[in-house]
C-alpha cells in the first residue's frame, strides 16, 4: 500500500461529545448565489475514489445531516445527476448517500456497518437525498473538518438503475492537499461564502451506464 493508500485508510478513534448549539438554520438555496464549476462541459463520468473506513449503510433520507447541531459553518450542497458524460439525460430519483467528517474532522460514528449497530445519538452528518423529477439534489450540512492526510472533503455513494454504483468524493477549490493525491479539477467544488455566512456551492455528477 503506498503512503496516500495509506494515509487514506487511517482511521483515528477519537470521540467527539456533540455540542448542542440553538442557532436556527435558515435554508435559502438561490441559484445565483451558486457558483457552477467552469470545468462541467468537459468532465464526463464523475470519477470514482475510495469509499474509506467510515461508510455506515442504511441511513436516512434527510436534506439537513447536521441532525444533532454541532458547531460549524453551515453549507449548502446542490447539484444535478446525470447518466453518461453529456447533460441529455438528467436522472431522477436517484438516490445520493453523504457522509463527511464534523468541524473537527471526526466521523459520527468513527466506524462503518449498519446504522442498526449503533445507537441514534452516534449518528449524524450522514444520511441521502434524492434527485428530483430534473436531476437535481440538495442537502445542507456543516463544512466538513480536516483530518489528517486528506483534503477536506464529502463523500458520496451514487445510486441510480440503470447505472453503475458511483463511490466518490467531492472537494474544495483553494485547498491545496487536493494537488497532493492530485484530485482533477471536475470534483473540486468552488464553495463560496454568502453574505449570511453560509458556504455554498454546486457539484454536478456523471454516471456510467451498466
Ligand atoms: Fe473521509
Amino acid at each position: 500500500m503506498d503512503r496516500k493508500k495509506f494515509l487514506k485508510n487511517l482511521g483515528f478513534g477519537v470521540v467527539a461529545a456533540p455540542i448542542m448549539t440553538t442557532s436556527l438554520i435558515s435554508c435559502s438555496n438561490n441559484e445565483d448565489d451558486i457558483v457552477k464549476n467552469p470545468d462541467a462541459n468537459k468532465c464526463g463520468v464523475t470519477k470514482t475514489d475510495m469509499l474509506g473506513p467510515y461508510y455506515v449503510s442504511g441511513t436516512s433520507r434527510i436534506t439537513n445531516l447536521n441532525t444533532q447541531n454541532l458547531p460549524g459553518d453551515k453549507i449548502i450542497v446542490s447539484g444535478k445527476l446525470y447518466g453518461g458524460a453529456d447533460k441529455s439525460k438528467p436522472l431522477a430519483n436517484a438516490m445520493i448517500e453523504v457522509w463527511h467528517a464534523d468541524g473537527g474532522g471526526v466521523y459520527h460514528p468513527v466506524g462503518d456497518g449498519n446504522v442498526n449497530d449503533y445507537t441514534a445519538d452516534k449518528i449524524t452528518l450522514r444520511g441521502f437525498v434524492n434527485t428530483d423529477a430534473q436531476g437535481n439534489y440538495m442537502f445542507e450540512s456543516i463544512r466538513p473538518g480536516l483530518y489528517p492526510g486528506r483534503p477536506r472533503h464529502f463523500h458520496y455513494k451514487v445510486t441510480a438503475n440503470g447505472y453503475k454504483t458511483l463511490v466518490t468524493q467531492i472537494y474544495f477549490k483553494g485547498d491545496p492537499r487536493t494537488a497532493d493525491e492530485g484530485i482533477e479539477n471536475c470534483r473540486i467544488i468552488d464553495f463560496q461564502k454568502d453574505s449570511a455566512g453560509t458556504y455554498k456551492g454546486n457539484a454536478e455528477i456523471h454516471l456510467e451506464s451498466n
